[in-house]
C-alpha cells in the first residue's frame, strides 16, 4: 500500500481542440522555413537529439525530401531507449542518420582519471565530460556545413527565451536556425500526435526532456520541463555548451 505516496511524474500532454486547430497554420510556416533555409544553403547540418521537437523537425524534412543532413551525437551514455529511436527513425523514414561518438580514447582517458560518476563532482568535470562526448563530435559533425540547426524552443527555459529563427553561430562563423524557436510544448505534442512520429519511449516513463542517462531523470507533475537535467546543479549552469 505504498503506491499512494508515489509522485505523480509528467505524462505526456493532451491537447485541446484549439491546438489542434492551430497546427495547419505552424506545420506550414516550418515547411516554409526549413525549404528557405535548404534553398539558402543546401546541405545544411541538423542536429537531433532525437527529442519530440527534433523528431517533428525530421519528419518535416523527409516529408519535403529536403538536402538537409541529419546528424545525432550518441555520447555512450545514451539511454537504451533512445539508442532504440536511431533505429526506429531509419526505418520509418528510410534515411540513415548520421551518428557521431565521441574519441573512444578520450573518453576512456576520461574516466579512467576521474570516475564513471565525475559528472556529479564539480560543473567543471561535468563540463568537460560534455566536451569530450558532445562537443567535439558536434564540432567535427559540422566539419564544413554551411549552416546548422537545432530543436531549441523559447519557452523551454529562460536561457532560451531569447532565441531567433535565424543567428549566426559566431564561434563556427556560420548560420544557426531554430525552425520551432517560437512553438510551445503543445505544439510540438499536437504535431507529433497528428503526424504520428516515432517517440522516446522515456516520455512515457515522466521525461519531458531527455539527456544522457546519469544526467537526466524523470520529473514531476507541475515541475519545470528541464528540472530533471543536471538535477543537482543550479538553474544557471544547466546547459552542455553545445548552445554558448
Ligand atoms: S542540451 O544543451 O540541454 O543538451 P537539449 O537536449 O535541450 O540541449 O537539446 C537542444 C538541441 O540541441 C536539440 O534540439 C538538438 O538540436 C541539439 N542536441 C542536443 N543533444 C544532442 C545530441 N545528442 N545529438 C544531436 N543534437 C543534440
Ligand atoms: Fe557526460 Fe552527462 Fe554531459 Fe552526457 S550530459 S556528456 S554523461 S556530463
Amino acid at each position: 500500500m505504498t503506491s499512494f505516496l508515489r509522485p505523480i511524474l509528467w505524462s505526456i500532454p493532451k491537447i485541446t481542440a484549439e491546438e489542434r486547430q492551430r497546427l495547419p497554420a505552424l506545420t506550414a510556416e516550418l515547411e516554409g522555413r526549413l525549404k528557405n533555409i535548404a534553398e539558402r544553403f543546401p546541405q545544411a547540418v541538423f542536429a537531433s537529439s532525437l527529442a519530440v521537437e527534433d523528431m517533428v523537425i525530421t519528419d518535416a524534412i523527409c516529408r519535403l525530401k529536403l538536402p538537409i543532413r541529419i546528424i545525432t551525437l550518441d555520447t555512450g551514455k545514451l539511454n537504451p531507449e533512445t539508442e532504440a529511436l536511431i533505429a526506429a527513425t531509419n526505418a520509418r523514414y528510410q534515411t540513415r542518420l548520421e551518428v557521431y561518438r565521441p574519441i573512444e580514447a578520450d573518453a576512456q582517458a576520461f574516466e579512467r582519471q576521474f570516475g564513471a560518476t565525475a559528472m556529479y563532482e564539480s560543473v567543471e568535470l561535468r563540463r568537460q565530460c560534455c566536451r569530450i562526448r558532445k562537443i567535439e563530435p558536434l564540432d567535427r559533425a559540422l566539419g564544413n556545413a554551411p549552416a546548422w540547426l537545432t530543436g531549441q524552443r523559447r519557452s523551454q527555459s529562460d536561457t532560451r527565451s531569447g532565441l531567433d529563427f535565424e543567428e549566426h553561430d559566431s564561434g563556427r562563423n556560420i548560420a544557426k536556425f531554430n525552425p520551432i524557436f517560437d512553438w510551445e510544448e503543445a505544439d510540438v505534442w499536437a504535431y507529433a500526435q497528428e503526424h504520428d512520429v516515432p517517440l522516446n519511449d522515456l516520455y512515457r516513463q515522466g521525461y519531458p526532456s531527455i539527456g544522457c542517462e546519469p544526467c537526466t531523470r524523470p520529473v514531476k507533475e507541475g515541475e519545470n520541463i528541464r528540472a530533471g537535467r543536471w538535477w543537482w546543479e543550479s538553474r544557471d549552469s544547466k546547459e552542455c555548451g553545445l548552445h554558448k
